[in-house]
């Protein structure tokens, strides 16, 4: 299991808690945090859209998951940075909840904030993996694009934020 392992049961419990139907995540790598998102939209019966640079995530996933990832989940092949996943991917908004666990370089994770935030609907949520205050490295590529994020999106609070397992955040858009 890797460092996401301790934050799974929260991902499940936050999509079906929320009623989230339309859920997306950047970075499926091995499918860990995938796994514990299709594990809620099986639950609210909604929609996985998980995207990744890596194509083989796309086989790793269905192979392991089976019928749940065939019948939940779709695969976004790309850049989560790219015109045409995003394009893909604004035809599900508004969009309840995003999870972002990608690159962890500052400049990525600033226009991924400002890309996806448009997609969230109304009470929607964003959620980050690593931003442990206590790694200069998370410190520099994930928590500080997320603070400037803050100071220009007033419409976006920090609703939970722990640091554990790599630390994991919690945005809800008020
Ligand atoms: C930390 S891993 C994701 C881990 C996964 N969430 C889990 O729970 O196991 C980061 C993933 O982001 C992907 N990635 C990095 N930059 C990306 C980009 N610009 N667009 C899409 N995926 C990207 C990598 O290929 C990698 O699989």
């Amino acid at each position: 299991m890797s460092d996401i392992g301790p934050h799974l049961s929260y991902l499940t419990d936050q999509v079906i808690s929320t009623g989230a139907n339309k859920v997306i995540e950047l970075g499926t790598r091995r499918g860990g945090s995938t796994g514990a998102l299709l594990l809620g939209v099986a639950e609210t019966s909604g929609h996985l859209w998980s995207v990744d640079i890596d194509s083989i995530c796309g086989n790793q996933v269905i192979e392991f998951y089976g019928e749940m990832a065939k019948r939940y989940w779709t695969f976004v092949h790309g850049n989560s940075q790219d015109g045409p996943v995003i394009e893909l991917l604004s035809v599900q908004m508004p969009v309840d909840l995003i999870f972002i666990d990608s690159s962890h370089v500052a400049e990525q994770t600033t226009q991924e904030l400002e890309i996806y935030n448009h997609l969230v609907g109304p009470k929607g949520k964003m959620i980050f993996h690593d931003t442990d205050t206590r790694n200069d490295y998370w410190w520099v590529g994930v928590r500080q694009p997320i603070y400037n994020f803050l100071s220009h999106h007033r419409e976006w609070r920090i609703e939970r934020d722990v640091p554990f397992s790599e630390g994991l955040t919690t945005l809800v858009k008020t």
